[in-house]
């Protein structure tokens, strides 16, 4: 079934698009976009290294014994409009280390920007969320001041609201500047978060598509049901959520029954809870981008070169020649509304759980429906490789 998926007969497969899901959204919890995503690590000092050398983010801020911040080193490194902070803890104790003792590297925090961080607490709290931190103003002396607050959502996972309007610091209060590296590593262009997605318990997806339509005011965009989205052997179910202005989306998925195990089911084992599956960054040059990330070591998923065989027949020109796509291990994907090109990494931590899409958009608001089966094929191929299938 789902290979024949494409040419905007997706509708007809169980994959729903709400053309007017934007529209339907509420307006009590307006978000100017995501603020930054906060990871906690192991290791914070050698994930900034990494994410400079091999994905080309620049640092720009830190924060840690040297400025005073005794329980954790952070850094903040970016690259356009996409900020990263990634922390890890100085000593046994405390949430940090309790964290990535439970679940390796993971997503700790979304933080979404807005104009007014007491009102976006009130009103998703007043709707059901839970707190993480109530309204805060964080003293930055003549910087100014940055306000925050922070509601839960799936596992451990934090929604945090700043505000930088009243303050003209390098990222927040306990934060240095960083002197930007001599040689930053070049030729990447990746511009902003295009989507998240969440992986959460079998039979909870619905629970939390209710809790980002009723709590955060979000409209849901797309449906795939376990029709479209499985292979041979295992099966999965995916909403994607979106707010008023479309520039937050949020895909959740849950596991399905199938033969063996699926992928969804293989990060909620390995990462011991739902969690943050995979973050999709957005460039307007993929085929640059891929290149310049594998010659600086970064890994892909492959796809079999039979996919790349029938590729032109599904999606017809793509503005890259068929043989580049397949060079890069690029999928290119089409619906009514135009297309697009994607591409995932391998997990980029020790454990089989967070990864990275690169996705490279025309017209299209969709998330490559037609390639879902040679995808889950490909991570079903390394699910093997590691004995978790
Ligand atoms: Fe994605």
């Amino acid at each position: 079934m789902t290979e024949t998926i494409s040419r905007g007969a997706a509708n007809q497969a169980g994959a729903r698009l709400d053309a007017d899901a934007y529209a339907k959204a509420a307006d009590f919890l307006p978000l100017n976009g995501i603020d930054h995503v906060e990871f906690w690590v192991g290791n914070a000092r050698q994930a900034a290294a990494y994410y400079r050398a091999l994905w080309g983010f620049t640092p720009v801020a830190y924060s840690g014994l040297e400025t005073k911040v005794r329980d954790r080193a952070s850094y903040v490194m970016v690259q356009n409009d996409i900020r990263f902070v990634f922390t890890a803890p100085l000593t046994p104790d405390g949430e940090i280390a309790e964290h990535v003792r439970a679940h390796g590297d993971g997503v700790h925090d979304i933080a979404f920007a807005v104009d007014d961080v007491e009102s976006a607490w009130r009103e998703t709290t007043s709707r059901g969320a839970v707190s993480a931190l109530a309204p805060s103003a964080l003293d930055g002396g003549e910087d100014g001041v940055l306000r925050r607050a922070s509601i839960h959502t799936y596992g451990e996972v934090l929604h945090s609201f700043v505000d930088r309007s009243s303050y003209a610091g390098v990222f927040a209060p306990g934060y240095r500047k960083v002197k930007a590296p001599a040689r930053a590593a070049g030729g990447l262009s990746l511009l902003e978060v295009d989507h998240c997605v969440g992986n959460v318990g079998l039979g909870d997806m619905d629970r939390f598509v209710d809790f980002y339509r009723d709590v955060l005011g979000f409209a849901q965009l797309i449906h795939y049901d376990d029709k479209v989205i499985h292979t041979e052997y295992s099966a999965l179910m995916s909403k994607v959520m979106t707010n008023g202005n479309g520039r937050i989306k949020f895909p959740i998925n849950e596991p399905a029954t199938g033969k063996k195990k699926s992928q969804i089911q293989e990060y909620l084992d390995w990462y011991r809870s739902p969690g943050c599956q995979h973050i999709a960054l957005r460039t307007e040059d993929i085929v640059g981008t891929v290149r310049r990330l594998r010659d600086n070591g970064v890994e892909f998923l492959g796809l079999p070169h039979e996919y790349y065989a029938t590729l032109a027949d599904r999606v017809g020109d793509v503005g890259v020649p068929i043989g580049t796509l397949e060079e890069l291990g690029i999928e290119a994907d089409r619906d009514e509304e135009g297309f697009l090109l994607q591409i995932f990494t391998r997990p980029v931590q020790d454990r089989p759980t967070f990864f990275f899409e690169i996705i490279e958009r025309h017209g299209s608001r969709g998330f490559g429906v037609g390639n879902f089966k040679a995808l889950f094929e490909a991570i079903e191929r390394e699910q093997a490789k590691r004995g978790n299938l």
